[in-house]
């Protein structure tokens, strides 16, 4: 590995951009842009700005953590979702290629259709049912033809103690109600920023020194439930720890995904199978419900 490694953040004000700005800082000089940059383009929409920005800073590593994640609206402006979530990663992908750069990228369960109730594997054949996880997946597949050095994570139901998150929803909604109901047959696992951000910078090490590490993987914490089970967890914590609820842990009513009609489609069975990437990089993903505690004793 080089002593002193650049990395070209993008996307740096995110859930994820943020806990990168904090993990990624250790590894070496890190540029860190947003759409609001001045001097350097972070604008996804600009697509020559992108390539010129890679072009003056010629970084090592480029991680890309910005992206059109409003699912629903996505359906709407299908353009714009593109152009963020599969045109300017493709830019990106072609001008790390030209640099020799590695490009880090994430991606989404919603690649997938949710059928089934096992966890996908990276060798599972996507079939998205909305505009965000169809131009996801277009992302992955441009990055994939114009940068054989990437690192791809797919992952799921992504939090953080930064902005807003559905446990912060649920606790205002306990706070003003005595009964909620919670969709039950959508099941995943929510995953924190911050574990995303860490096992990013592992990763990063070991693929500058072993670059036959380059490639696709799932990541999300261990274990999975439903949103109504997170809902339980999070009001049960918060009970616990002696915030007033209106609204007890028994009191969240279950419900299908057809109580709450929305204009995006959402797949079932949002489960990944992370066996690869614990085998390739030595590590060990936690249960899902850690990472959630420890965000709700950040906000609480
Ligand atoms: N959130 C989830 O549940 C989830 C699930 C699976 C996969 N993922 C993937 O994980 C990654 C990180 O997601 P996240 O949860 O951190 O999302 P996020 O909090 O919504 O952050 C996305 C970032 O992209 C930026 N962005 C949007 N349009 C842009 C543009 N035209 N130019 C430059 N930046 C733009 C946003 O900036 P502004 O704040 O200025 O809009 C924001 O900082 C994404 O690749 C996402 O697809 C997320």
């Amino acid at each position: 590995m080089k002593a002193q490694v650049t990395i070209l953040l993008f996307g740096k004000g995110g859930q994820l951009g943020w806990e990168l700005q904090r993990s990624l800082a250790p590894l070496g000089k890190v540029v860190a842009l947003d759409r609001h940059s001045v001097g350097l383009c972070g604008d996804f929409t600009n697509l020559a700005g992108l390539a010129a920005t890679v072009a003056a800073v010629r970084p090592d590593v480029i991680v890309n953590a910005a992206a059109h994640t409003a699912v629903d609206k996505a359906e709407s402006e299908p353009e714009l979702a593109r152009t963020i979530n599969a045109l300017a990663p493709g830019v990106l992908a072609e001008a790390a290629q030209r640099i020799g750069a590695c490009l880090v990228h994430y991606s989404t369960d919603y690649v997938f259709d949710g059928s089934g109730g096992q966890p996908w594997k990276e060798t599972d054949a996507p079939a998205p049912l909305n505009v965000y996880g169809a131009t996801k997946l277009e992302g992955e597949q441009r990055i994939a033809a114009a940068c054989p050095n990437h690192l791809i994570f797919r992952t799921s139901w992504v939090y953080a103690a930064h902005g807003g998150n559905f446990a912060k929803t649920m606790l205002r909604l306990a706070k003003e109600r005595e009964r909620l109901t919670v969709i039950d047959d959508q099941v995943g696992a929510p995953t924190g920023a911050d574990l995303l951000a860490d096992v990013t910078a592992h990763a990063i090490r070991s693929v500058l020194q072993q670059p036959q590490l380059a490639g696709l993987y799932h990541l999300v914490a261990d274990g999975h439930t439903s949103w109504h089970g997170y809902a339980q967890f999070v009001i049960e914590h918060a009970r616990r720890v002696g915030v007033e609820l209106k609204t007890a842990a028994d009191a969240i009513e279950p419900v299908p995904t057809s109580a709450f009609p929305t204009p995006a489609t959402r797949p079932y069975n949002s489960r990944l199978d992370t066996g690869k990437l614990q085998g390739a990089f030595g590590l060990t993903l936690p249960a899902w419900q850690q990472g959630v505690e420890r965000m709700l004793t950040e906000i609480l």
